[in-house]
């Protein structure tokens, strides 16, 4: 018996160990993708659930693996930060003051925004106080909106969805209020449409609105991740969810769903490294 105990505590020890370098460090995923739209490439890259982690000192290994991408547009669906850690807020208003210095910053709000903003929570007042320094520094924000502007020749349209906080229950799937992209977002027009959607459980209704390419978070890569299956967990604790992390397409109109930066609660990541995402647009 004493044997056992000690062979679980070494490989206990041994976990903790690795758990620890893991949720260091992050990897590059690239993907491209093409369009008709699109006449000259464009660079993005999606930083997704930050969740106000740190690489290295004052993140900034984060800050120059996005320098490298030589990115367009950045653009950020959510959970920069830890609604109830308002020491969180500082290190994520950092990361968006650093990262707008490299390009212009589009960001709409993932659950742990939308809570403090709209739920009278003890952390609400540092959040509208962090909020409104974050649009000082220039950074775009699009809940429920949108900006169109020109990149490389390019029309492009970038939309935020902030959908309801009912719409992260735990345990329940609630689906989209009817038409509400269309309510509060309109119709697409004829530019390149990227929607900035933090929950990816409404992949399918992105697409079908007209997104020609959606940006998701949310799932952290499902925290533990089996080869050739996929996420075990998402955060509203539904197993093996769909849309789980990584590209989906629907014909013409893309999803791609990143694995996020942070982690918060359960420090977990397993055969889910920790990702930030370099998107090519190109011609068709
Ligand atoms: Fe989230």
């Amino acid at each position: 018996m004493e044997i056992v105990i000690g062979i679980c505590f070494i490989c206990l020890f041994f976990y903790f160990i690795w758990q620890y370098q893991e949720l260091k460090k992050f990897e590059l995923t690239k993907y491209e993708v093409c369009s008709d739209k699109i006449k000259n490439e464009v660079r993005l890259v999606m930083i997704s659930d930050l969740h106000g982690h740190v690489y290295g000192k004052d993140n900034d290994i984060l800050f120059e693996a996005v320098r490298e991408q030589k990115p367009d547009l950045i653009l950020i669906p959510g959970d920069m930060m830890v609604s109830k850690k308002v020491k969180s807020y500082e290190i994520a208003y950092h990361a968006f003051t650093e990262l707008a210095k490299i390009a212009p910053v589009y960001f709409s709000n993932g659950n742990h925004e939308s809570r403090p903003a709209h739920k009278k929570m003890p952390a609400t007042e540092a959040f509208l106080a962090y909020e409104k320094r974050v649009k000082h520094a220039g950074i775009h924000i699009l809940n429920n909106a949108s900006e169109k502007i020109r990149v490389n020749g390019n029309e492009i349209c970038i939309y935020g969805a902030e959908i309801d906080l009912s719409c992260y229950t735990k345990g329940k799937m609630i689906p989209l209020k009817e038409n509400f992209l269309e309510n509060e977002l309109g119709q697409v027009g004829d530019a390149y449409n990227i929607l900035l959607a933090h929950n990816p459980a409404y992949s399918e209704q992105y697409a079908a609105w007209g997104a020609d390419l959606t940006l998701c978070g949310h799932n952290h890569g499902g925290l533990v991740r089996i080869p050739g299956i996929g996420s075990l967990i998402s955060p509203q604790f539904q197993l093996f969810p769909k849309y789980d992390a990584g590209r989906f397409d629907f014909g013409d109109k893309t999803v791609i769903i990143g694995r996020g930066l942070g982690t918060h609660t359960f420090h977990i990541r397993i055969f889910n490294r920790a990702e930030l995402v370099s998107i090519h647009l190109v011609p068709n």
